[in-house]
This record gives structure tokens, C-alpha cells and sequence, in this order.
């Protein structure tokens, strides 16, 4: 099998982590592999199955002869680069929202639209992780009987806010533990024995951007009222949602019951 020069953009973070150990572990046929993150990194060395690999600081000639590059470094970055690696050839996954409104770049999911992939003109853009989770559950359902409305809330951890988060959390919730006063700097709130009901910064229709990430990214709703909301813990992403169809069919959702409410009705 013919194997492939990849390239990872933020390498060092907790995305990049993940591409290196999704790589490894399908045994992905490449030929070469190039880990990049910023000056701050370059010159450590990661883990890449049984070989030590040195990170290098991005930069327009990071991309010369390669076939792939993963991108997970943040908009700005990707905003950046992901031209430039995709005039030198290569095809760019972009993992951060830089592209994914684009009406040039394809946004894939690959249990649902697959076949989208095809019309890429060198950037292929995925979306936010709390779409992916809500589409790849609801797509076969919405080809039995289309979807109408879809209530969603998100419950996510703080790792979707990179590793910095992580430590935050951890530094926060030992200083709670000992009565100090904590002082955040990843979030607007204490995150720390707390939940936070925002994710991302407000826009003027008042959703934040996280939930209108959503709306749009889904693009398949007509009316999605959700409210994802940052949880006191490292890693983990959850949605709970009631979905609204067009008829009933044999299959039927129903919303969670709370404690003393009577039964639920079937979703129509
Ligand atoms: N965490 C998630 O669950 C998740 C899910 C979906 C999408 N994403 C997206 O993936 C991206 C990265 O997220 P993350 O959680 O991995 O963040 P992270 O842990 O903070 O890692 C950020 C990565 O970007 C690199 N970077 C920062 N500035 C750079 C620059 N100027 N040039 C090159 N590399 C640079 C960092 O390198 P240094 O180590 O040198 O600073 C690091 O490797 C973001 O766009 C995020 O929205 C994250």
C-alpha cells in the first residue's frame, strides 16, 4: 500500500495528541510524518509509535512534498497556513472552525456525508465535536423520517478547551480544596466545583458561538434551541436532546422524565 507524508499542526496539543494516537494505532500507511506546533515547542521530541519525533515550528515551507497535513492549532493558524499547505500540494483536515462555513470547503462528517469530500480544493473542514456526536447519532434516523426541530444541551468537559484547561481545572479545583482563592484565566469563572453555562464568547443575537456552531454546522434543523454549558471535569463530551420528526414512525424518541413528572408523550 502506498504510504503518505503527514504533516500535524499543533502537534503538542490535546487534538494533536489524539491525530498522533489515531495514527498510530490504524497503522495509517505513512511514509513520513512531520509534527509542527509553535516556536514555543520546537525542538521537543513526541512519541509517534516506537519512534521519537523532533517538533518544528511552523512555518510556509513546513508543507513542501506532503500529501496530508492535519491541522488542530486554532483559527488563526489554520487561517494562516491551510492555504499555503494546500497551494503546496497537500490535502489540509482542518480541525478548527476557520473553514467550516466556507462555502469552498466541504465540511464532512464521515459517517453522514462522505461522499462531500470529493468537491475539496485542498482544504476539507470538520466540525465542532458537539455537531459530530449530534449528527452521527441522528443522520440515520433523519434518512428514515426527516428531522424538523431538535433540542439539544451540551454538557462538555474542559478539555475541549485545549491542555491549558486542563491545567486550570486542576490548579483550581487543589486551591478550592484548601480554602485559597482562585484566580481564573482560561475561563471568565471559576470552572473548578462549578459549572459554567457558556461556552465561547456571546454573539449580538445572544446564542454564543458554540451553540450557533451548532445551528449552523447541523444545517439540517429548522429550529434548535440548546444550551452547552462547561462542566467541573477533565474529559468527557455529552448531549442530551429531544428530537422533533415530521410523522411518527415505528421508531419513537422519547424526553428524559424527571423525578415526580408523569409519563412522557411520543415526540410527533
Ligand atoms: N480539544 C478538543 O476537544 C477540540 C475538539 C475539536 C476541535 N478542537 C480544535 O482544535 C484546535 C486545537 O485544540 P487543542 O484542544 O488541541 O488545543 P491545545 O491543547 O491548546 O493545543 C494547541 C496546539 O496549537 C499549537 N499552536 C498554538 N499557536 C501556534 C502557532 N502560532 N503556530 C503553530 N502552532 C501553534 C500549540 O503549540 P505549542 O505547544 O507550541 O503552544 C499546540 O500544539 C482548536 O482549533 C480547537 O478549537 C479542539
Amino acid at each position: 500500500m502506498k504510504g503518505y507524508n503527514v504533516a500535524i499542526v499543533g502537534a503538542t496539543g490535546l487534538v494533536g495528541g489524539e491525530f498522533i494516537k489515531v495514527l498510530v494505532g490504524r497503522q495509517f500507511p505513512i511514509a513520513s510524518i512531520q509534527l509542527y506546533a509553535s516556536d514555543r515547542s520546537a525542538g521537543r521530541k513526541l512519541s509517534f509509535g516506537k519512534e521519537e519525533i523532533e517538533v518544528k515550528e511552523t512555518s510556509p515551507q513546513s508543507f513542501d512534498h506532503i500529501d496530508i497535513v492535519l491541522f488542530s492549532a486554532g483559527s488563526q493558524v489554520s487561517h494562516y497556513f491551510s492555504p499555503i499547505a494546500a497551494g503546496a500540494g497537500a490535502v489540509v483536515i482542518d480541525n478548527s472552525a476557520a473553514f467550516r462555513m466556507d462555502p469552498e470547503v466541504p465540511l464532512v462528517v464521515p459517517e453522514v456525508n462522505p461522499d462531500d469530500v470529493k468537491s475539496h480544493r485542498g482544504i476539507i473542514a470538520n466540525p465542532n465535536c458537539s455537531t459530530i456526536q449530534m449528527v452521527v447519532a441522528l443522520y440515520p434516523l433523519h434518512k428514515l423520517n426527516p428531522i424538523k426541530r431538535i433540542i439539544v444541551d451540551t454538557y462538555q468537559s474542559v478539555s475541549g478547551t485545549g491542555l491549558a484547561a486542563l491545567g486550570e481545572l486542576s490548579n483550581q479545583a487543589r486551591l478550592v480544596l484548601q480554602g485559597r482563592e482562585v484566580l481564573p484565566h482560561v475561563y471568565p469563572h471559576q470552572v473548578a466545583f462549578n459549572v459554567l453555562p457558556e461556552i465561547d464568547v456571546f454573539l449580538e443575537n445572544g446564542y454564543t458561538k458554540e451553540e450557533w456552531k451548532l445551528v449552523e454546522e447541523t444545517r439540517k434543523s429548522c429550529m434548535l434551541r440548546k444550551s452547552p454549558s462547561r462542566q467541573p471535569a477533565f474529559v468527557f463530551r455529552s448531549i442530551s436532546g429531544i428530537v422533533r420528526r415530521y410523522m411518527l414512525s415505528s421508531l419513537t424518541l422519547f424526553p428524559r422524565r424527571r423525578r415526580g413528572e408523569s409519563s412522557p408523550r411520543p415526540q410527533g
